[in-house]
């Protein structure tokens, strides 16, 4: 015991000390204590022992933005936990350094058909194609994707599969995530840090434990208005699409995600060559659904992956080349040996996979509503007009009916503060997400300035959104607009000449702290688009191509440049 006026000194000092700074004065008062030879009482303070201060590596694998969001918040907290977390993308990820890590976090997302993102690519292939041990790497995976699509988080299953195979002791099990992912990535993270916090003792050996998903949120929109932008004499069909859907939480910068239907005739024609009676009941997940139903609007009948058709070709007992085949092209050259067998054929089929369309409305300008810009996309197969499975489908839409969508949230395609400056570079219907910042930005008064540069085929027919993005620039909330019309003159104009035109102006903007937002064709639009800003770079920031280079990837580091294309 101690004397009150000391006794009150210390009541002092643990009335207004933290949780960690008792935990440290506890340690250092122990430490003493044991130095002067005297025996700690047995009973601790009613305080956590410090966390054993850990090194982990968080590492993301991301295509539009989600994976780096949440590997940020994840190292944030790690370092509130007195764990030295550092974060890195996987293209920047040095392969080698892999066997020397102590704790080692992915967070990777699922693109394309199953496939890591393309900046995760290098560091997949390796772990896949290299036949090295990583025995004392502890490790945890956590997976985005998306539930609607086949190959749920496949990426992320991979990536933790083949870590453990190399040698490596998961930390935690593989946690998949679908597009709500915020609740269960959080609790995961949770339960990884005390595994690290306790130095690895709770580590877990056994493969992954079944899969967690919630499921997403989906909504029914009405058709309100279905236009064509495009005028007569056009190349193109290019559909505004106003829809009618309150409570939808979303922002600027985000998408919407919707399963498309098959054509009914497709559908009809299927039942007929398999001899399958249409009003015919089949248990599909759980529910009893009308087998005409179930290949309308579940179930992916064109263009099926070869994975499908090889099961196709088993149970059909025919030899099948390894290709993508339509399901009545199969039914047709490869017939089944009865119509019974037409109900494994669905157990072999898989689900529709999603499209996804950037949002061209804004929730402040346009209440309730959620506003498209879509191209119909339109193909020439043996002499026969084809058209996109999602883009017809919503090009068909009559107004007043009605159909299912999710909203797809991109973090990495967000608007920044109101008073800094935007540049926009989106042709074609790459203009849609920038409608939504212009109407976003007019209705609420922000006060950085904004520029266009939008393009297409022909300034009659092709100017999507003419008016309204003339009338932006009359009151001002568009402070530049620049246009590029590539078939109305010899010689192709496209954007990128328009910036290198305007690239003087465009570097000042760049100095002066402007992001850059880049929405539309993947290639080559955007390869050409970036490759106009590093030469913008180099002449007027009297740069290398190199220096201009790393001004560019810097810009994009620090989120001022970025794209949302496809
Ligand atoms: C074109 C495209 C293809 C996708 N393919 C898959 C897929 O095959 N499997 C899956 O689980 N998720 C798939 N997704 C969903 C993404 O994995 C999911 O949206 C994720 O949150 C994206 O994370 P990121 O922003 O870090 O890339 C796909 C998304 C897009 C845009």
């Amino acid at each position: 015991m101690i004397a009150s006026p000391k006794l009150k000194i210390v009541e002092e000092l643990i009335a207004t000390s933290t949780r960690e700074e008792l935990a440290w004065i506890s340690g250092y008062l122990a430490g003493i204590a044991a130095q002067k030879g005297v025996a700690v009482a047995p009973t601790a303070p009613d305080v956590a022992a410090p966390a054993k201060a850990g090194k982990i590596t968080i590492a993301y694998g991301t295509e539009t933005g989600n994976s780096k969001k949440l590997a940020a918040d994840f190292a944030a907290k790690a370092k509130k936990n007195g764990i030295n977390a550092k974060l890195v993308s996987l293209d920047q990820y040095r392969i080698n350094d892999l066997a020397k890590e102590e704790y080692f976090v992915t967070i990777i997302s699922t693109q394309g058909e199953g496939e890591p993102p393309a900046a995760a690519k290098k560091f997949y292939d390796h772990i896949h194609n290299n036949g090295f041990k990583l025995e004392k790497l502890k490790y945890g995976v956590l997976a985005l994707g998306d539930t609607s699509y086949p190959l749920f988080c496949k990426a992320g299953e991979d990536v933790d599969a083949q870590l453990g195979k190399l040698g490596g002791q998961r930390i935690a099990s593989l946690q998949k995530c679908d597009t709500d992912y915020e609740a269960d990535a959080d609790a995961w993270f949770g339960q990884l840090l005390q595994s690290v916090s306790s130095n690895g003792n709770e580590a877990v050996a056994a493969p992954a434990p079944p899969v967690k998903t919630t499921g997403k949120k989906t909504y029914t929109g009405t058709i309100l208005t279905n236009i064509d932008l495009n005028d007569r004499g056009s190349a193109k069909e290019t559909h505004h699409i106003e829809i009618d859907a309150a409570d939808v939480d979303y922002l600027p910068g985000d998408a919407l995600g919707l399963i498309p239907h098959n054509d009914e005739s497709l559908v009809a024609e299927i039942l007929a060559v398999a001899g399958v009676d249409a009003s015919k009941m089949h248990a599909y997940k759980g529910e009893e659904v009308g087998v005409s139903d179930l290949l309308r609007r579940r179930l992916n009948l064109i263009h099926m992956p070869e994975r499908v058709v090889a099961k196709y070709a088993a149970l059909s007992g025919n030899n099948i080349p390894e290709t993508r085949m339509g399901l009545l092209d199969l039914l047709k050259i490869y017939p089944l040996k009865s119509s019974d067998q037409f109900r494994e054929v669905i157990e072999i089929l898989e689900p529709i996979a999603p499209r996804l369309y950037s949002i061209a409305s804004s929730p402040e300008a346009h209440s309730g509503e959620i506003h498209l810009t879509v191209a119909r996309d339109k193909f020439c197969i043996n002499g026969e007009d084809k058209f996109g499975l999602c883009s017809d489908f919503l090009a068909r839409l009559q107004e007043g009916s009605t159909f299912d969508f999710y909203i797809h949230k991109n973090g990495a395609f967000r608007l920044p503060e109101p008073e800094k400056d935007i540049i926009m570079i989106g042709p074609g219907t790459g203009i849609a997400p920038f409608r939504s910042f212009l109407a976003h930005r007019d209705a609420t008064g922000a006060g950085g300035r904004n520029w266009l540069f939008f393009g297409d085929q022909h300034f009659v027919s092709d100017f999507l959104y003419q008016t309204e993005l003339l009338n932006w620039f009359d009151t001002g909330v568009l402070s530049k607009l620049n246009v590029a019309f590539s078939r109305d003159q010899k010689e192709k104009i496209y954007v990128q000449h328009r910036m290198l035109q305007h690239g003087k102006e465009l570097f000042e903007w760049m100095e002066g702290g402007a992001s850059v937002y880049v929405c539309g064709a993947k290639e080559p639009m955007s390869v050409d688009v970036e490759a106009a800003l590093v030469q913008v770079v180099i002449q007027h920031g009297g740069k290398t191509k190199e220096s201009a280079e790393a001004y560019i990837a810097a810009m994009k580091e620090a989120d001022r440049y970025l794209k949302d294309v496809y």
